[in-house]
């Protein structure tokens, strides 16, 4: 019924009313000075854009947020912007609102921000994030968004890239199916109430720019394009997320918004995507500004129309991009059948969100479901996030602590504990209210309230502290951002974090070190702490979720989703690179801490694995068993990840690539059998020499399944 519906809208509509749907403006264009200043909706501003453009859609990047930021202002706002452009559409036709819920609906000062990707991906938890996406899901469909952009799919491959922590992993296998389980639990519309559109972003290649500067240009041959970086994508392809929005960079000399080879040939020909693909913010105009692909602005309009882009999000001037459409429709350039491809796409996204039965949101309820929501799940997340680096024997911390000294630059600071895309679009600004936050000082303050917990913001006084103290907990960040301001050239703990973790060693008290930052750093003299965790960028609730971890309340399980560099010289770097000429028998690889690397308060043994079959089919399944033992003291959840080693390959390929993973909780001497599989399909690569590359294939011949120090080896045929 939907595409009947769709088709009969489609014949009734104008070329205006259509390419009106293919146009996505920010808020500010509402409002304050119809452009940038916030204010309330002036009735000017909505004719201009709602009424004369007839837009389609309306954006709140980063900070652009209703005055209060409350949910129940949010829902006013949207409500009045829907009922103002429904009344205006012939054909009541609503608009879709779409915003950033990149860890939460994390624009709402009141929201519960959840931990950003980078700290989710070290939970290897994919049932967690479906509880995650449902959580945001429910929160920004309660405001009237309807639209996240969220998840990000593209890998973490490179420290000095400032959105790294943006991203779930390095690797293909482990964020694409993080990313499709969130996707789930976003889109999820069981009981309607958290039925949203969720975003693969950025498509693709936008996180390998090649210096590490957000929007360069990235150089991806096509083999590592098709094996590496589009799989997450698919993964979340399969599980059906409703749009995608395009990188802003340029891929192999072609600004992907005007490659016609990703957007349609990969996108939707070998890909089987079948939403909305938007751009991102201003992307078409910068085919002319700053990539120099078009002459005009109309030119670059047919460029990324046909290329495959659907909507324009924030095409700086509505009427302007709307005029260009239409001036392409008429000589030619776009073809009236690919204007009614996008907005059949367009239109049915708004169908299944059920934006036309039910355009309005409640607002009195607003408050209610997004306020504080969620916060043991938000507590749990930071928890599983964690990743225990190091322990000579000084954690967990003694409940009966009489004095600890907490200190660092991220000890209290709620801005750099939420990073980016909180509230503003470069973290908190400043001057804003903070979201109700627990920061480490307070996680450990409330884990033992009997102990004197003393905050020490300089060196000297965590020196002078820490001589009649049991412990001292050092918490170290960085600056929040976003877009291009968190690059970095050093992605390491600055002299002054060093020193201070020195000074406080020199006292020869036991020193725990918590990194709260979004991307792995450069230890230096930080790398032979007696303890060290990787805490991310863990939200609201990190301070307790870390202080959980302290004292033993939680037995870490985090196991890092990332290869941790030993110097700013590695770059790319990932476990999976295959191995050059100079190299033995085993890969250069040599991490500070290798991909998944992480411990735990207890013990754990993992037998050879056992595989039901050792003779497989290109399109059967492996099916591996293993035994796991919890031989320690303590309770624990394992994580397992099943790698597969390719002997020999025509082609490179990795000493071990990630195939399926695992998690299994176990009590203190507990023994269980596990049983893990996965697609022989995962093992496809693509095989051509140089440029003659087909699609991905699975190679008969040998194959071995590595699992804890195990192997067990299987043909495919
Ligand atoms: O969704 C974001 C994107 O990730 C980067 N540019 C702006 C968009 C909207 O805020």
């Amino acid at each position: 019924p939907v595409e009947r519906r769709v088709d009969d809208l489609l014949r009734r509509m104008t070329p205006e009313e259509k390419v009106g749907q293919m146009t996505q403006i920010r808020l500010g264009k509402l409002r304050g000075d119809c452009e940038w200043t916030p204010g309330p909706l002036r009735e000017d501003c909505m004719k201009a854009v709602l009424d004369d453009a007839e837009v389609g859609s309306v954006l709140s990047g980063g900070g652009d947020t209703p005055n209060p930021n409350t949910p129940r202002a949010w829902a006013e706002m949207t409500n009045e912007i829907q009922r103002y452009a429904m009344d205006r559409s012939r054909l009541r036709i609503p608009l879709i609102y779409g915003a950033d819920g990149v860890h939460g609906h994390s624009n709402v000062v009141t929201a519960t921000m959840f931990p950003h990707q980078i700290g989710l991906g070290a939970t290897w938890h994919p049932e967690l994030m479906e509880d995650l996406g449902r959580s945001t899901g429910r929160a920004m469909r309660a405001t009237g968004v309807f639209w996240n952009f969220a998840p990000v799919s593209d890998l973490a491959r490179d420290t000095r890239w400032g959105r790294y922590y943006e991203t779930y992993s390095e690797d293909p296998v482990l964020a694409g199916a993080l990313a499709a389980a969130n996707v789930r639990g976003q889109q999820d519309g069981a009981d309607g109430t958290a039925k949203l559109a969720a975003t693969a972003k950025h498509f693709a290649g936008y996180s390998q720019p090649f210096n590490g500067h957000d929007r360069a240009p990235a150089q991806l041959p096509i083999r590592y394009l098709q094996d590496t970086v589009l799989p997450p994508f698919q993964a979340q392809f399969d599980a059906g997320v409703r749009t995608v929005m395009i990188n802003s960079g340029a891929v192999n000399g072609v600004p992907a918004h005007a490659s016609p080879y990703l957007l349609t040939e990969q996108l939707r020909e070998r890909m089987g995507f079948r939403g909305v693909a938007i751009s991102d913010w201003a992307d078409i105009q910068y085919l002319v500004d700053r990539y120099h692909v078009a002459a005009d602005y109309q030119e670059a309009i047919a460029m990324a129309v046909n290329a495959g882009v659907d909507m324009a999000m924030e095409p700086s001037n509505a009427a302007e991009f709307t005029r260009g459409l239409l001036a392409n429709l008429r000589s030619g350039a776009i073809s009236g059948k690919r204007i009614d491809q996008a907005v059949r796409r367009i239109l049915t996204l708004k169908f299944e969100l059920g934006l036309f039965e039910k355009p309005f949101v409640d607002p009195a309820r607003a408050d209610a479901i997004v306020n504080g929501a969620d916060r043991p799940l938000a507590r749990q997340a930071a928890a599983e996030s964690v990743v225990l680096l190091r322990n000579e024997g000084v954690l967990p911390l003694s409940t009966g602590a009489r004095k600890l000294v907490v200190t660092g630059d991220a000890a209290d600071s709620v801005p750099r504990q939420l990073g980016g895309w909180t509230v503003g679009w470069q973290g908190v600004p400043a001057g804003s209210p903070l979201p109700p936050t627990t920061t480490v000082l307070q996680g450990v303050r409330a884990a033992v309230p009997t102990a004197n917990v003393v905050s020490a913001p300089t060196r000297a006084d965590a020196v002078a502290q820490a001589a009649d103290s049991d412990a001292v907990v050092v918490v170290l960040g960085e600056d929040p951002g976003a877009e291009g301001e968190a690059d970095t050239e050093s992605p390491a703990l600055t002299a002054e974090q060093q020193g201070l973790v020195d000074a406080v060693r020199a006292t020869g008290k036991p020193v725990v070190v918590v990194l709260l930052t979004g991307r792995p750093q450069v230890l230096g003299t930080v790398a032979d702490a007696p303890a060290l965790l990787a805490g991310w960028l863990p939200g609201s609730e990190g301070g307790s979720a870390i202080a959980d971890v302290l004292f033993g309340a939680v037995n870490p399980s985090g196991r890092l989703p990332v290869s941790w560099p030993k110097t700013v010289g590695d770059q790319p770097f990932t476990y999976d690179q295959p191995r050059g000429a100079n190299v033995g028998e085993s890969s250069d690889y040599d991490p500070a801490f290798a991909f998944g690397h992480g411990l735990s308060y207890t013990d754990f043994t993992t037998s050879a694995p056992v595989l039901k079959s050792t003779d497989v089919r290109r399109d059967g399944r492996v099916e591996v068993s293993v035994t796991v033992t919890n031989t320690g003291a303590r309770d624990g959840t394992l994580v397992l990840p099943v790698y597969v080693h390719q002997p020999v390959s025509k082609v490179l390929t990795p000493d071990r690539r990630l195939v399926a993973f695992t998690r299994v909780a176990l009590k203190a001497g507990e023994q269980r059998a596990v049983q893990v599989s996965f697609d022989v399909k995962r093992l496809a690569v693509t095989a051509g020499d140089m440029d003659d590359t087909g699609r991905p294939e699975v190679a008969k011949g040998g194959y071995e399944v590595l699992v804890g120090d195990g192997r067990a080896g299987f043909a495919v045929r």
